[in-house]
């Protein structure tokens, strides 16, 4: 297994040893791998070149730490479309994977002041709302509190089932909404007792928190939509442009 008279030094070869184990499934997502002794007996070498190689490993994010109580295999990191609006059911299929949901409340209220403010509606006016826990491959990713103007989407909420459907895809196909904007705002905060259990994620993890309004082509706010992502499932990234050019 490893060879202490290979050209490749030792670290190394640990390095490959438990990535291949992570590959193979042996130390799945999210799993405690074996401590810094068991590796170093099983493996037949001294345990400070093991923490070496466990130490790169927390580096480069294929492991984590959780203290007091072991190494860890990382999930997998969600890369969040920063540039393009897209739907959840969209960026999951760019991801191969299954985007499902679970509906915990759905309802027509009339808007507040707020809210009418929000959607560019009077106040009283019907709204639309619909609270759905996100899941990709039946993985909970995010809980979204999602409210639309009922005017232009009327009868949404019968004959349709969003637990399987994507809300962009019926806006699109059953009342011509073509979403062709968003504006979109990210903070961070503390997970609640109800999203943590909801998200299977500790109390204290971060969660990102994100509100988005959504136009059509007319430029009439069609969404507003505030979402709470399990924020360590999550990567943002982007590409800058050089303010200078
Ligand atoms: C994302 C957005 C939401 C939007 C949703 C629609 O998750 N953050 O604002 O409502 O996509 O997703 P779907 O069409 O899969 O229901």
């Amino acid at each position: 297994m490893i060879d202490a008279n290979a050209p490749k030094p030792i670290y190394e070869q640990i390095k490959e040893y438990i990535l291949l184990q992570i590959q193979s499934g042996e130390y799945a997502q999210g799993d405690r791998i074996p401590s810094e002794r068991a590796l170093s007996e099983t493996l037949h070498v001294n345990r400070q070149t093991v923490k070496k190689a466990l130490d790169e490993l927390i580096h480069t994010g294929h492991l984590s730490v959780q203290i007091g109580k072991g190494t860890y295999v990382s999930q997998r990191k969600f890369d969040m479309q920063l540039e393009t609006l897209t739907s959840f059911t969209e960026e999951m299929m760019q991801r191969g994977q299954r985007a499902s949901s679970r509906v915990l409340s759905q309802g027509i209220s009339l808007a507040t002041l707020a809210e009418s403010h929000l959607l560019q509606m009077p106040t009283g006016a019907s709204i639309v709302n619909i609270v759905r826990l996100r899941l990709a491959d039946d993985m909970p990713m995010a809980i979204e509190h999602t409210q639309l103007v009922e005017a232009y989407c009327p009868g949404l909420l019968n004959g349709h089932d969003f637990s399987a459907e994507s809300l962009y895809d019926v806006l699109l196909r059953q009342y011509a909404i073509r979403l062709v904007r968003a504006e979109q705002t990210i903070g961070a905060r503390r997970a609640t007792a109800e999203e943590s259990s909801l998200l299977d994620v500790l109390p204290e993890d971060p969660i990102l928190a994100i509100t988005r309004i959504t136009y059509g082509e007319r430029g009439q706010r069609v969404e507003f939509t505030r979402s709470a992502y399990a924020g360590t499932r999550y990567l943002l990234q982007a590409v800058l442009k050089s303010a200078r050019a």
